[in-house]
């Protein structure tokens, strides 16, 4: 099978990976990284062009094209590939705005019974003052523009809400939502669906602060794990059940079919399951610790999706090692992170027991491999129990060297010490 990933980051290496060990596949990848070149071509090809991308897939005949990212979806890449008569893995435009519009999330959950916390969209200053006024804190302002990059903050200071509330609406077309507070160990689940079947992975957990202890600023992610084994049993069952069919479900009602991956980004708190928000791609990092739990041929799951065949997909097999994935970060990541640094030991760090290195901000240069990114690299290892695998992990992060580099300590430790 002949297919064309889309993206550049560990996510992708992670995807690439799956797919071409797992069965007889042909990976092209736009634009790719450093991490890829023995997994498939790299492509000079912008992949949020919708046309340049679709002339290609069509010219080389690809069986498939697999969109890794937010930003093609948002663009229409999927649309336009689809349009070409070619099996694509991510959502058109229209559905992809699960993720790029949290008000339209909160109006499909609405529509579909799902469980998500209150909220207020808000165009102006004075209307955000006032649903704070109708919640207690801690306070969750989330950007929700036109333009809105990722901005939420949970802030207990009323002050710093208001100020983040007034610098969404600052922006042209700028929009808030003031949303109810859910308090609870977040689960990130990915699902697997053709527009009307819905496939779970294994449930994952993200560490989204900068800093041990969940301190600092947000990022993009600092490391993942899974299995989770506090969860409570038939746990994917009920977010399948009452969260992941019904959207998809009522995304089909409303003739805009979601294709793709529907990533739930859950908390569990004491009265139940509730969505925080979903996303319409896989997420990264918990994509570099998941799929290398996966015993079935990836590429093969992801064509059911593209093609409307997943509910005569054979049930999924996993391994039932542990799964622990630590970001080594840039010096300065998440503010402005400071790049061109050597990367050296990956080499070593992939010696270690069932240890792999997914690459994300890095290239290559003439001195070798140098930082390029925030998020440099994933260091993922298995093992028999989770505690085994977040050893493994951290025996990885040690061989590696980056000036000014940093990691979190404490990726899976709550969880290791029984304490969720
Ligand atoms: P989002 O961009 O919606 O994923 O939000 C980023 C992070 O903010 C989430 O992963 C949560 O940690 C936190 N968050 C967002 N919404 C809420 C909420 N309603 N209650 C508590 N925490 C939240
Ligand atoms: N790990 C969070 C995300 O991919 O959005």
């Amino acid at each position: 099978m002949d297919i064309l990933l889309l993206g550049s980051g560990g996510r992708e290496h992670a995807l690439a990976r799956a797919m071409v060990e797992g069965t007889n596949v042909n990976l092209f990848v736009a634009p790719g990284n450093a991490g890829m070149k023995t997994l498939g071509e790299r492509v000079d090809l912008n992949p949020n062009d919708p046309e340049a991308v679709s002339a290609w897939a069509k010219d080389r005949g690809v069986d498939m094209v697999v969109i890794g990212p937010e930003a093609p979806l948002v663009a229409g890449v999927a649309d336009a590939v689809r349009e070409a008569g070619i099996p694509v893995f991510g959502p058109d435009q229209n559905a992809a705005m699960l993720e790029g519009s949290k008000a339209f999330a909160k109006d499909v959950m609405e529509a579909a019974g799902v469980s998500t916390a209150a909220a207020y969209a808000c165009t102006s200053v004075e209307e955000a003052r006032e649903a704070l006024a109708r919640f207690e804190p801690p306070y969750v302002v989330k950007n929700d523009g036109l333009a809105a990059g990722k901005g939420v903050i949970v802030t207990s200071d009323l002050e710093a809400a208001i100020a983040h509330a007034e610098s969404c609406v600052a922006a042209e077309g700028g929009a808030v939502l003031v949303e109810e507070y859910m308090g609870g160990p977040e689960v990130s689940l990915f699902c697997v669906t053709d527009g009307k079947s819905v496939v779970p992975l294994l449930p994952a957990q993200d560490f989204k602060r900068a800093l041990d202890n969940d301190e600092g600023p947000n990022t993009g992610g600092m490391g993942a794990y899974c299995p989770l084994p506090w969860l409570p049993e038939g746990f994917v069952e009920e977010v399948v059940e009452n969260v992941a069919q019904p959207v998809v479900d009522e995304m089909a009602r409303r003739g805009t079919p979601f294709v793709g991956l529907l990533y739930c980004g859950l908390v569990v708190t004491t009265s139940g399951v509730r969505v925080i928000e979903f996303n319409a791609r896989f997420g990264d990092p918990e994509t570099q610790v998941v799929l290398p739990l996966l015993k079935t041929p990836l590429a093969d799951l992801l064509y059911a999706a593209a093609t409307g065949t997943l509910a005569d997909f054979p049930q999924l097999e996993w391994s039932d090692s542990a799964s622990v994935g630590v970001v080594v970060s840039s010096e300065n990541y998440p503010a402005t992170p400071v790049l061109g640094d050597l990367i050296e030991g990956v080499e070593e760090a992939e010696a270690g027991e069932q240890t792999r290195v997914y690459i994300a901000g890095a290239k290559d240069s003439e001195e070798g491999l140098v930082t390029s990114g925030g998020r440099v690299l994933l260091v993922n290892a298995l093992g028999a129990s989770l505690q085994e695998a977040q050893a493994r992990a951290y025996e990885g992060v040690a061989k590696i060297r980056i000036r000014g580099s940093h990691f979190r300590t404490d990726i899976a430790a709550r969880a290791v010490a029984g304490e969720l």
